[in-house]
């Protein structure tokens, strides 16, 4: 007899991240250079916060309404409108517990079980909910050489009679990859042909480091019927814990996500909601602040990348990570594990994105430049050693 009551055997395809082994063994370690982090390093701004605490205080503590209080989706839907030029309405919005949820939901409606996903690799952990839901994932591998750039030829071949959705997503974690428009739109125009549904995580959507308008599924799909997008407030506003995320899509979409919704939180914390509202109506400065500061970093881990022959690099477009590979490097997982405890530099293994990835390391520039420089004045003579 077992003791285990989980009998749900759908839980053994969410595995514990290989992220946590990292950072645990990090944890036990001093003085740990960390190039690791996957959040905004910077604080959430003071006008934002100051709603939230006031938001508190004036009583704003009940439920808000399942879908997300209106002022907030009229927010979203503005700051989108403005950004793009499109005309969202506030029925098109659904408020979530950061983009996670949309995320969650939106696979498990789009699973049809045995059915295929076409997920790109590197991968987000988010495609392991894919299994969980019942569906199988087709990936599409890409490589640090071209910037870790999807051939969109190979996605459309991919697709089939068999095929239930295609998860995007772009500026991506791991790699910062952004996908030019020339890639998204053919995609978005032969999923919207076949009636396939794209799942667009644009959750760095704001953190373009290149000067370039931003290819969004928003404006390049052919309707949102076909597309969900999600984003959250997360990382554009350096507020994670916030949890205020949204979905993006057709009208019947939301109506069908607001009913997995109500199910599985019902509303999001209000007064996070009052600040969210603050934070997309207020002044966007502090978002181009922080945008100036992760590219000032981006341009100086690519200059050492360029300077150095073991590392094989490349200028991610967006986000705060790069995913080079390093010729010395053949299981990501060891080569991450003997670097912090050799020389105390922490990243993650590019194998916890997919088996093509071993022999890659996530970097995040969510630190600052002191960090970055001393944490690479370590790992070249390192890597160098390892090359040797
Ligand atoms: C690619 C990607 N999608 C989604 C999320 C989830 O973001 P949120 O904090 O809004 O739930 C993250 C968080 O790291 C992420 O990197």
């Amino acid at each position: 007899m077992t003791n285990s009551i989980i009998a749900n055997p759908s839980l053994s395809h969410l595995p514990f991240s290989p992220i946590r082994t990292m950072f645990n063994a990090a944890a036990e370690m001093d003085n740990v250079l960390h190039l690791s982090i996957g959040q905004p390093d910077f604080d959430g701004p003071a006008h934002i916060v100051a709603v939230h605490k006031r938001a508190l205080t004036d009583g704003h503590t009940r439920y808000a309404l399942d879908a997300g209080m209106p002022e907030l989706r009229q927010a979203v839907a503005d700051r989108y409108n403005q950004l793009y030029d499109i005309r969202l309405k506030p029925t098109n919005v659904l408020i979530t517990t950061g983009c996670c949820q949309a995320m969650y939901m939106a696979i498990h409606a789009l699973t049809c079980p045995g059915k295929e996903w076409i997920v790109t690799e590197p991968a987000f952990v988010f495609s392991h909910v894919i299994a969980q839901a019942g569906g199988i994932q087709r990936r599409i591998v890409t490589t640090p050489d071209n910037g870790y750039q999807i051939d969109p030829q190979q996605v459309i071949d991919a697709m089939s009679d068999n095929t239930c959705g295609i998860l995007l997503n772009s500026p991506g974690n791991p790699t910062g990859a952004v996908m030019p428009v020339e890639t998204l739109t053919p995609i978005l125009e032969e999923a919207a042909r076949r009636g396939i549904g794209v799942l667009s995580d644009e959750v760095y959507d704001r953190l373009i480091l290149d000067d370039i308008d931003y290819p969004t599924a928003l404006v390049h799909a052919p309707s949102l019927h076909h597309v969900v997008m999600a984003s959250s407030l997360s990382k554009s506003y350096a507020l994670p814990g916030l949890r205020i995320g949204w979905a993006i899509s057709s009208e019947e979409n939301i109506v069908a996500l607001q009913r997995m919704h109500m199910f599985i939180s019902t509303t999001e914390h209000t007064a996070a909601q009052h600040a969210a509202v603050a934070a997309l109506e207020g002044d966007q400065s502090c978002v181009a602040n922080m945008v100036a500061a992760y590219r000032q970093r981006r341009d100086r881990l690519v200059k050492i990348f360029n300077e150095t022959p073991c590392i094989n690099g490349y200028s991610p477009g967006g986000a705060f990570f790069v995913m080079p590979s390093f010729p010395a490097c053949t299981d990501s997982f060891d080569f991450a594990m003997r670097m912090l405890k050799e020389i105390k530099v922490c990243t993650i293994p590019g194998g916890a994105f997919g088996d093509s990835c071993n022999h890659a390391l996530r970097i995040s520039f969510a630190t600052d430049i002191d960090t970055i420089e001393r944490a690479m004045e370590k790992m070249i003579p390192w890597l160098e050693k390892q090359s040797s």
